[in-house]
């Protein structure tokens, strides 16, 4: 019967349609072309009316047959390749635990807040407290308790920035303004000597400010770093002393130090420090411009004067003071050639330190 050999060609098409389908929805696609209401077994069985009484059960038995052979090898066809698409999504979720850890960016102290803590930890480390002043300062705190002359060249608009009269808008002309931002952080020793009484061990970090254009070895807006002693029998000894130990504790072992006179008018004598060089140990190269020496801070005893501006009494007590920049300690330590990278905040460069 023609019928029957139609049945069994399908079933045979089916098999192999069915084993070919290599995933969920290729099977999906070969129920629904054979077995689905439009599917080819569906118009085969259609051709049943058409037979006669005797050939209907035959037909009958072999198409039920034909059908039930087919669900089943798509059922099992089915679990297959689900347990397959399983494997599939497990693989792809899967957390491979023995790869390396992807870490993300961290970021860190600014190195100038490095070395400012590290030189505060060398002197708390010697007994020395935080002292402060403001950053807006009066001239009587900036120069005149500081024993600057009236005319001195220190004053001079370029240098200072003058804050303006609030009750006025004139532009602040030299002389006329005793409101500026501080220049340097001494004027926290005037501001500590007039709320302590000796013995006095200070170290006073801040902000400083000067009418600079940016360049390579200068900042209009920088980083001091003030000290003061103030004690019965303190010498020059006990100043050299001290920034040999920090000079060591800061640069290392085998640095040293030497004091070279020089003029401040809030101490007498003064002296302008330099460490010895750290590329060449002193002989001279291109780092410290052949010098085997570079400047790192300016010292000196407290002019008896600046006592008497805070009434402490110069006859029983003697001090020194000192004060560094740490831009200038932090491009040292670190070989940064060019002071502007501190404050830029360039990550290429910050990430190095
Ligand atoms: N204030 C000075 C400056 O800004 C630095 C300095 C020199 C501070 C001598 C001192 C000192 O305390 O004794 O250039």
């Amino acid at each position: 019967m023609a019928i029957i050999e139609d049945l069994r060609a399908l079933q045979g098409e089916v098999l192999s349609a069915t084993s070919g389908a290599t995933t969920l929805d290729e099977l999906d696609a070969v129920r629904i072309a054979y077995l689905g209401k439009k599917g080819s077994l569906t118009a085969v069985l259609r051709g049943l009316a058409g037979l006669s009484a005797e050939e209907r059960p035959e037909v009958g038995r072999v198409s039920n047959e034909v059908r039930r052979l087919l669900e089943a090898a798509l059922a099992e066809r089915y679990v297959t390749l689900e347990a397959v698409a399983r494997q599939r999504r497990i693989a792809a979720d899967a957390v491979d635990v023995t790869l390396p850890g992807r870490s993300r960016p961290q970021g860190h102290q600014h190195v100038l807040h490095q070395v400012v803590d590290e030189i505060v930890e060398i002197f708390a480390g010697l007994g020395y407290t935080i002292g402060e002043g403001p950053e807006v300062e009066l001239d009587y705190y900036n120069f005149t308790a500081l024993n600057h002359p009236p005319d001195h060249p220190a004053r001079a608009l370029q240098d200072t920035f003058y804050v303006r009269d609030l009750s006025g808008d004139r532009a602040v002309v030299e002389g006329e303004s005793d409101v500026l931002l501080r220049t340097h952080t001494s004027p926290v020793q005037v501001h500590v000597m007039e709320s302590q009484k000796p013995p006095i061990y200070v170290l006073a970090p801040g902000k400083v400010y000067r009418r600079d254009v940016a360049d390579p070895s200068h900042l209009p807006q920088f980083t001091q770093i003030e000290g003061l002693v103030v004690d019965e029998g303190i010498t020059m000894g006990d100043l050299k002393g001290t920034l040999e130990h920090f000079v060591r504790e800061m640069f290392g072992p085998d640095r040293r130090v030497r004091l070279r006179p020089h003029f401040f008018p809030f101490t007498e004598p003064s002296a302008e420090v330099d460490v010895s060089c750290g590329i060449c140990g002193g002989s001279g190269c291109r780092s410290c411009s052949g010098e085997g020496w570079l400047e790192i801070l300016g010292c000196g005893m407290v002019d008896p004067n600046v006592f008497r501006h805070v009434g402490i009494d110069p006859e029983r007590y003697t001090g020194f003071a000192f004060g560094m920049g740490a831009e200038r300690i932090a491009g040292l330590k670190y070989g940064v050639p060019d002071l502007r990278l501190f404050i830029e905040g360039d990550v290429r460069f910050l990430h190095q330190l």
